[in-house]
């Protein structure tokens, strides 16, 4: 088959340098390459220069960043996106923004087909074709790892058979990073009874190395969006800057879990983001501290575990996660103050709040002082509290046996 123009999203690695000598040989296609720039802190002249190598004729590298953190990541802290409580999202979140950089340069070069290097068996693959259709059905999609079901030891045979170096990619692992978090999978990972060894970490240290003396950091939010590190105000991708590397030293962020993938089955992961693990705790417990039990249920049990599993699932384009999100912003509105964490050998944990906007009255909760129920009106409360539950039970239970 002739598909012309192709452009493919690059990222230096095995398969995807691999994609380009396919599309060259195997579909006689000019290989554009594009590399996203989404703070993933590659050699970016160096994965020009492997690109290039690998037959490209022409590489595009697109910063992305600024456009990645508000758009993506500074909804997902809102939105207190992690999937199956565990996975920050780094890399769905990233994929849709790739996908609309590659349609740009798809648009700039009349090409008529984008490429991908995802395989079969993974969720990447789905986040890029929902995204690529829903933006521009005219544009083809070629997928040569998955369709020739390209094995990563025949991608090396490849690269080795014209001359091309096989990157370093810490051998067995799959690994995919981005400034909001850094996925490793693959290889001794696949047994989940196998610790993950030391060698897959990059921002974190062990917490068993970790320093004995705790640390502690202010974060500063304003209606739900990291402002400030310890009263010092900085934008939001600075502060995530800041906390990865604070975190990463105290060995905060190592996360390790069974993921129900969206294909079908489940898969052993392990991800390291520092800075995502203290926000979403920070971003939570002030939550807490501003919401109303009703504001806070609704948010917690329906919006935000619907809006991270549509993220995951390559829903990004889906119009209900618009919504949700707006509901989100519109619930965090006065989602503002600072919160205090400890950061101390692999763990994050919140020790104050503050928050001009909290209904938390130190004079209300006080045991002895201050407003207080008489014992009639506590009686009546309760009494009336409980009613339903009692008259059914009643129903229920008539002899009144132990419930
Ligand atoms: N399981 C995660 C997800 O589905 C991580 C995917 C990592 N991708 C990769 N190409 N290594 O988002």
């Amino acid at each position: 088959m002739d598909v012309g123009k192709v452009v493919l999203a690059y990222s230096g690695g095995l398969d995807t340098t691999a994609s380009i000598i396919w599309l060259r040989e195997k579909y006689g296609a000019e290989v554009i390459t594009v590399t996203v720039d989404v703070g993933q802190e590659e050699d970016f002249a160096e994965v020009e220069r492997r690109a290039y190598r690998a037959g490209a004729s022409r590489h595009y590298t697109v910063d992305a960043r600024r456009e990645f953190v508000d758009r993506f990541v500074v909804p997902a802290i809102i939105m207190n996106g992690f999937y199956e409580g565990k996975y920050p999202l780094g890399t769905a979140l990233a994929r849709p923004l790739i996908v609309e950089k590659m349609v740009e340069v798809a648009r700039r070069e009349g090409a008529t087909a984008i490429a991908h290097g995802s395989t079969s068996k993974g969720n990447d693959q789905v986040r890029f074709d929902v995204t690529l259709g829903a933006l521009a059905d005219d544009i083809r999609l070629v997928a040569p790892v998955r369709e020739w079901r390209l094995t990563r030891a025949e991608s090396v045979e490849l690269l080795r058979a014209h001359g091309l170096e096989v990157p370093e990619k810490r051998g067995q692992y799959s690994i995919d990073s981005n400034l909001w978090s850094r996925s490793i999978e693959g290889g001794a990972l696949d047994d989940p009874w196998a610790e993950p060894p030391e060698e897959v970490f990059r921002w974190t240290v062990s917490p068993t190395v970790a320093p004995d003396t705790p640390e502690y950091v202010e974060v500063g939010f304003e209606s739900g969006v990291p402002t400030s590190i310890n009263g010092e105000r900085m934008d939001p991708m600075t502060a995530i800057h800041v906390l990865n590397g604070v975190g990463g030293r105290h060995g905060v962020g190592r996360l390790d879990h069974i993921e129900n993938r969206l294909v079908g089955f489940k898969s052993r992961e392990v991800y390291e983001a520092p800075a995502a693990v203290i926000l979403y705790e920070a971003h939570r417990d002030l939550e807490k501290a501003v919401l109303t039990p009703y504001e806070l249920r609704f948010k917690w049990f329906q919006l935000d575990p619907t809006w991270a599993d549509l993220v995951y699932r390559g829903l990004w384009v889906e119009p209900l996660r618009e919504v949700l999100q707006s509901a989100g912003h519109a619930l965090n509105r006065y989602v503002t103050g600072t919160v205090r964490v400890r950061l101390y050998r692999g763990s994050v944990t919140v020790v104050g709040r503050a928050s001009e906007y909290s209904p938390y009255s130190r004079d209300v909760a006080d045991y002895d002082k201050g407003w207080y129920l008489s014992a009639e009106e506590a009686r009546g409360f309760i009494t009336v509290h409980s009613l339903h539950s009692v008259m059914a039970l009643k129903k229920r239970r008539p002899g009144h046996g132990p419930v």
